[in-house]
C-alpha cells in the first residue's frame, strides 16, 4: 500500500504542473482526491491492514492528500497569474497618447430667444404644441377665414404640392390655432413654435423657410387689454425692461381688430438711426382678436367665448436680440459665429 500511495502521489504531482486550464486542475482534483478517487480507494482497504501498519499508513496517506492539496492550489494560483498577465498585455494601454479633444456644440441664437419665450409663457399657464409643416389649406386659410381668392393663397407665395391647391407647406403657424380648438378643452392657453414656407428669395431678410411662434389664448371674458399686457410682457422680456411698445392698427382675416406690435428702436430710442431704417420704431408681430367667424367654424360660441392671438418670426426676434445683421447667419450653423451668444 506504501507503495500504492507513492505512485499516486507521483503521478499526479506530474499530471498537476502540466495542467494549463483551471477545468483541468479541477478533473485532476476528482480523479485522485474525489470520493471515487484514487486514494480514497487505497484508504477503504485500511480494514485489511494489521494494527501497527494501520497508522503509519494513515499517517502517508494524510500526508499525500496534504501535498497533492497544496499543490492544486498552487498550481490554481499559477495559472490565475499566468491568466492576468496575458490579459494586462492584450489590453495594455498606452496613456502617453493624446487623447481626442471632444467639442461640445453650442445652443443656436435663435433657440435661445425661443426657450426665453417659452420660459416666459409656460411661466403664465401656456401649453407649447408641435404641428405638421405639411398641411392642408383648409387649415392654413379656410378655417382662418382666409377664402378662395385671397392674395395670401396665391400659388406665387404658397408652396402647393398639387394642381388643386389642397395640400401645402404651412405658411404660418397660425392653422395651429384651428388644430388646438380641435383637441384641447377650453379655455385654451398656447403656445406654437415651429418652421413656416413661402416662396421668398434668399437675401439678408428673407429665407424660404424660416420660424414663428403662435400664442393664442382662448377664456371667457378675454379683451384686447390682456393681448397687449401680455405682448407688452414679452417684449420687456426680450429687449429689457422699460422697452416701450406701439400697437398699429392692421388687417388679418383671422383677427378683428387686428395690430401690428413695434418696439421702440433700443439703439436711437425712436429717434430714427439705420438699425430702425430710420424709422424709430421696430415691427415685430402681428396678432388681435379672434375673428368671430373663426371661433364658430370651430363650434365655439364667439358670444360665450372670446380670445386673442399673435405670430411672430423667430430670425427676426433672434436678430434683435442679439443684433444680428444678416439673416443668413442664422442659417449656416458656423460655429464662429453661433460660439458669440
Ligand atoms: N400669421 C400671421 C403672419 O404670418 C401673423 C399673425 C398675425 C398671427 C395675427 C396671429 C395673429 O396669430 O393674430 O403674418
Amino acid at each position: 500500500m506504501k507503495e500504492q500511495l507513492e505512485k499516486i502521489k507521483q503521478e499526479a504531482l506530474s499530471a498537476l504542473i502540466g495542467a494549463k486550464e483551471s477545468a483541468e486542475l479541477e478533473a485532476l482534483r476528482v480523479k485522485y482526491l474525489g470520493k471515487k478517487g484514487e486514494l480514497t480507494a487505497v484508504l477503504k482497504q485500511m480494514g485489511k491492514l494489521s494494527a501497527e501498519e494501520r497508522p503509519v499508513i494513515g499517517q502517508l496517506a494524510n500526508d499525500v492528500r496534504e501535498k497533492l492539496t497544496a499543490e492544486i492550489e498552487a498550481q490554481k494560483k499559477k495559472l490565475e497569474e499566468v491568466r492576468l498577465e496575458a490579459r494586462l498585455k492584450a489590453e495594455a494601454l498606452d496613456v502617453t497618447i493624446p487623447g481626442k479633444s471632444q467639442k461640445l456644440g453650442h445652443r443656436h441664437p435663435m433657440y435661445i430667444a425661443l426657450d426665453e419665450i417659452k420660459d416666459l409663457f409656460v411661466g403664465m399657464g401656456f401649453t407649447s404644441l408641435d404641428g405638421p409643416e405639411v398641411e392642408l389649406a383648409y387649415y392654413n386659410f379656410d378655417r382662418l377665414n382666409a377664402e378662395e381668392g385671397h392674395p395670401s393663397r396665391d400659388w406665387s407665395d404658397t408652396f402647393y404640392f398639387d394642381e388643386s391647391s389642397r395640400v401645402m407647406l404651412r405658411s404660418q403657424t397660425s392653422p395651429m390655432q384651428v388644430h388646438a380648438m380641435e383637441t384641447k378643452p377650453l379655455p385654451i392657453r398656447i403656445l406654437a413654435p415651429g418652421r413656416v414656407y413661402r416662396k421668398d428669395e434668399v437675401d439678408a431678410t428673407h429665407s424660404p423657410m424660416f420660424h414663428q411662434v403662435e400664442g393664442m389664448v382662448i377664456d371667457k371674458g378675454v379683451t384686447m387689454a390682456d393681448l397687449k399686457g401680455t405682448l407688452n410682457t414679452l417684449a420687456e422680456s426680450l429687449f429689457g425692461e422699460g422697452t416701450v411698445t406701439r400697437f398699429r392698427p392692421h388687417h388679418f382675416p383671422f383677427t378683428e381688430p387686428s395690430c401690428e406690435m413695434d418696439v421702440q428702436c433700443h439703439k436711437c430710442g425712436g429717434a430714427g438711426c439705420p438699425t430702425c431704417k430710420g424709422e424709430g420704431w421696430i415691427e415685430l408681430l402681428g396678432a388681435g382678436m379672434i375673428h368671430p367667424k373663426v371661433l364658430e367654424m370651430s363650434g365655439i360660441d364667439p358670444e360665450e367665448w372670446s380670445g386673442w392671438a399673435f405670430g411672430m418670426g423667430l430670425e427676426r426676434t433672434a436678430m434683435r436680440r442679439f443684433k444680428i445683421a444678416d439673416l443668413r447667419l442664422i442659417f449656416e450653423n458656423d460655429v464662429r459665429f453661433l460660439e458669440q451668444f
